[in-house]
């Protein structure tokens, strides 16, 4: 099966925890794209959507879905979202689409993280895909000399994120104690935010395989 069907496959499989009646949370990404396309096959009642991007927003209300502005919702049961690398703890690296800082605040006010990805996503250390951070422009320069303090080799991509921001992909670092690592790149002024998801990791992985989905889930 390609990369496109593994997709597929867990967007459709990620549709059973969605609670109808419920707001729901949706992430950012081609494996997101392909889980909104099986949400609207399967007719679900949704009432609203709280999303991460104004790529995701743009495909949710060309199908009919309402949007709504995270402030007008106290929680969010479900959210639903890819990641660029997960590891065994269920940490991840995620912004490879550069929706990094809205992925995090809407993870952090929900419930469940459910995790789509291929099986290409699943890594024993996290790191050999570029971690990507997201600076305050005026600071892009003074943290890409920390980062490289820090021995990493940050790549400034051609991008501006939703928030009026730049990215730094972050090259060289292998992260085994992730959870440290995010702590300590937060602390960095002029970061907004660390592509690293770590303490709130993700819940539930449905991960494509040739064999199939297979469902994991955090103890
Ligand atoms: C978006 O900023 C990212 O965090 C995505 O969740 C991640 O890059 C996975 O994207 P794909 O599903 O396109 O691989």
């Amino acid at each position: 099966m390609d990369q496109n069907e593994l997709k597929k496959a867990v967007g459709r499989a990620a549709v059973a925890y969605v609670k109808p009646g419920e707001i729901l949370g949706v992430g950012t990404g081609s494996t997101v794209d392909c889980f909104i396309d099986a949400l609207k096959e399967s007719g679900i009642d949704v009432p609203a959507c709280v999303s991460s991007s104004v790529r995701s927003t743009a495909k949710l209300e060309a199908y009919g879905y309402k949007v709504v502005d995270l402030n007008e919702v106290e929680k969010i049961g479900v959210y639903v979202d890819g990641a660029d690398e997960i590891d065994a703890s269920f940490a991840m690296i995620k912004g490879g689409g550069g929706a990094l800082t809205r992925e995090k605040i809407v993870a952090m006010v929900s419930d469940r993280f459910v995790c789509i990805a291929d099986e290409s996503k699943k890594v024993d250390v996290l790191g050999k895909f570029p971690l990507p951070i997201e600076v305050i422009p005026m600071a892009t320069q003074a943290v890409a000399r920390e980062v490289e303090r820090l021995g990493g080799r940050p790549v400034l991509r051609d991008f501006v994120t939703d928030n009026g921001n730049n990215i730094l992909d972050v090259h060289g670092w292998a992260m085994q104690d992730a959870c440290a690592w995010e702590e300590k790149l937060n602390q960095i002024v002029g970061v907004v935010t660390v592509g690293l998801f770590a303490r709130r990791g993700a819940d539930v992985l449905l991960l494509g395989t040739s064999e199939g989905v297979k469902t994991f889930e955090r103890e």
